[in-house]
C-alpha cells in the first residue's frame, strides 16, 4: 500500500507552527504518510541575530538563504524564531518541487499570495491529491464572494477542505493547548470507499461499497460543483476525517472534524475584521464592555454574512460553538495581531498598516484586506449598512470614520430572537 506525501505551501508564523504539527504526526503514523514534510518557503535572506543560538562567528552578518537557514538548524529564524521544528521538514525553495508528488497539499500563507501560488501549480501536481487551507480569507471578486478552500479546489481541479480555529501560533508553537477546526466534506467518492483493514476493529467484517452513481461533488452554496474531481486511488490509505484527524490532532491541538466548510472559512476570514474593531476601541481606552459589545456585534453580522450568502449548508452552530467561530473571535480580540496593530494605530495615531510594517517583522495582516474586500462585495450590493460594524471598520481603514464614531454606526444593530 502507497502512504500520503505532505506538502506544506507556506512557512510564515502559522505555515511553520502546523508544519511542526503535522512532521510530528507523518513521524508518528508512518504506516500511513511519508515521514518528510516538504514546506514550501517564499525563499529571502536573512541574517542570524547575535543573541541568536545559531549565530556564526565565521558567518557574521551576512545574508544566508531562509531554506539553508532552515534545514541546517531546524528553526524559522525569521517567522517562528526560537521553536525546533522537527527535522524531517525539508524546507524546499521551489514551489514546483515541493508539492511534486505529494497527495496531502496544505495551504498555509497570507491571503493575499494565493492566486500566485495556485497560477504556478496548476497542472503540477497529482490529479487526485486532497487539500486543507488554513487560510483566514475570503476571495472577493466580480461574481461575488467565495471560500479560499473552493477557490483553490476549482482552480486545481482537487477537494480542498479548511482548518481555521482559536489559534494563535506563538502559544501552538509552544505547545500550550488549543482547539480546531477542520471542516472536510469530501465528493461521495471518497467518502464511499471501505475502510483500510489498519483501522478496523480485529474481527469487523469489511464491506467494500462501491462509489454511488452520483460522484458530483456539491459546493458550499449546495450547487453541484463544475470541477470534475479524480477519485483516490484504491492501494492510498482513504483521505478522510480519520486520516485528516491523524494529521492534525496532537496532544497540545486538539481537533474536531466537522463538515461545515463554508462557517469555518468564514469564521476564520470575518473575525480578523471584527478583531480590527477591538483593537480601536481598546486602543481609544474604552475598556472591556466595549470590546465585548464589539465582540457581541461581530459574531451577529458573521452569522448573518454566513446565513444570507451560504445559507445552504452553513450552520449556525459552527459560529457560536466551534473553535473556529467564537472561541476564535475571542482569542483574535484578546491578543491576536490584527488586534494588537489596530489597538497601537490608535494609541500611537498612526495607520494600521504603518504598525503592521514597523511591528511584524514581515508577518502579515489579513484583517485590513478582508475588512476592504468584504466592504466591496456589500457595497455593490447596497447591503452595507445591513452589517454595520463590518462597514465601520473599513470606513475607519480609509479615514472616513473614527473610531469615536463607532457607538452611533452600530447602534441600530437590532437583537432578532
Ligand atoms: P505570516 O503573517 O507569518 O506571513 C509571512 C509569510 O508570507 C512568510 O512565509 C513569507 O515568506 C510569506 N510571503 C511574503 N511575501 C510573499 C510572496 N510575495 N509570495 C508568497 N509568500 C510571501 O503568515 P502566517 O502567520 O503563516 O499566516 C498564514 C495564514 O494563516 C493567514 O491567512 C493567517 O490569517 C492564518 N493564521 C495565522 C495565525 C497566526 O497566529 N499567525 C493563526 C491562525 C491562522
Ligand atoms: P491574527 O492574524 O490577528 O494574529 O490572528 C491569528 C489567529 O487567527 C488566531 O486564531
Amino acid at each position: 500500500e502507497k502512504k500520503h506525501k505532505v506538502t506544506i505551501v507556506g512557512s510564515g508564523n502559522w505555515g511553520s507552527t502546523i508544519a511542526k504539527i503535522v512532521a510530528e504526526n507523518t513521524r508518528a503514523n508512518k504506516d500511513v504518510f511519508e515521514e518528510d514534510v516538504q514546506m514550501w518557503v517564499f525563499e529571502e535572506d536573512v541574517t542570524i541575530a547575535k543573541d541568536s543560538k545559531h549565530y556564526d562567528e565565521s558567518i557574521g552578518d551576512a545574508p544566508q538563504k531562509l531554506t539553508h537557514v532552515i534545514n541546517k538548524y531546524h528553526e524559522n529564524v525569521k517567522y517562528l524564531p526560537g521553536i525546533t521544528l522537527p527535522s524531517n521538514i525539508i524546507a524546499n525553495p521551489s514551489l514546483v518541487d515541493a508539492v511534486q508528488d505529494s497527495s496531502i497539499l496544505i495551504f498555509n500563507l497570507p491571503h493575499q499570495f494565493i492566486r500566485n501560488v495556485c497560477n504556478q501549480i496548476r497542472g503540477k501536481i497529482l490529479p487526485f491529491a486532497r487539500g486543507i487551507s488554513c487560510i483566514k480569507g475570503v476571495n472577493v471578486s466580480d461574481d461575488g464572494v467565495s471560500l479560499f478552500s473552493e477557490w483553490i479546489g476549482d482552480g486545481l481541479s482537487i477537494y480542498v477542505g479548511a482548518l481555521s480555529g482559536a489559534n494563535i501560533a506563538s502559544e501552538i508553537a509552544a505547545e500550550k493547548w488549543s482547539e480546531t477546526t477542520i471542516a472536510y466534506d469530501p465528493p461521495p467518492m471518497d467518502n464511499s470507499r471501505a475502510p483500510t483493514p489498519r483501522s478496523q476493529s480485529p474481527g469487523l467484517t469489511m464491506t467494500v461499497t462501491e462509489p454511488p452513481a452520483d460522484m458530483q461533488h456539491r459546493d458550499a452554496r449546495g450547487r453541484k460543483s463544475k470541477t470534475k474531481l479524480t477519485p483516490v486511488p484504491a492501494e492510498y490509505p482513504p483521505l478522510d476525517h480519520a486520516c485528516f484527524h491523524s494529521l492534525f490532532h496532537r496532544p497540545y491541538f486538539h481537533v474536531e472534524m466537522v463538515s461545515d466548510v463554508a462557517g469555518v472559512s468564514l469564521g476564520g476570514a470575518l473575525k480578523n475584521i471584527v478583531a480590527l474593531a477591538a483593537g480601536f476601541v481598546d486602543g481609544r481606552g474604552w475598556g472591556d464592555n466595549a470590546k465585548a459589545a464589539v465582540m457581541r456585534i461581530g459574531l451577529m453580522e458573521m452569522v448573518k454574512f454566513g446565513k444570507e450568502f451560504f445559507g445552504e449548508t452553513v450552520h449556525t452552530a459552527t459560529f457560536t460553538e466551534s473553535s473556529a467561530g467564537v472561541a476564535d473571535l475571542i482569542t483574535s480580540c484578546s491578543g491576536g495581531r490584527n488586534f494588537r496593530c489596530a489597538r497601537k494605530a490608535v494609541e500611537k495615531g498612526i495607520t494600521v498598516d504603518e504598525v503592521e510594517k514597523q511591528d511584524l517583522n514581515g508577518q502579515k495582516l489579513q484583517g485590513t484586506s478582508t475588512a476592504f474586500e468584504v466592504n466591496s462585495f456589500l457595497t455593490a450590493r447596497g447591503l452595507e449598512k445591513d452589517y454595520p460594524l463590518l462597514t465601520a471598520v473599513n470606513a475607519i481603514l480609509l479615514g472616513k470614520a473614527s473610531v469615536d464614531d463607532i457607538p452611533s454606526l452600530v447602534s441600530d444593530t437590532e437583537r432578532k430572537q
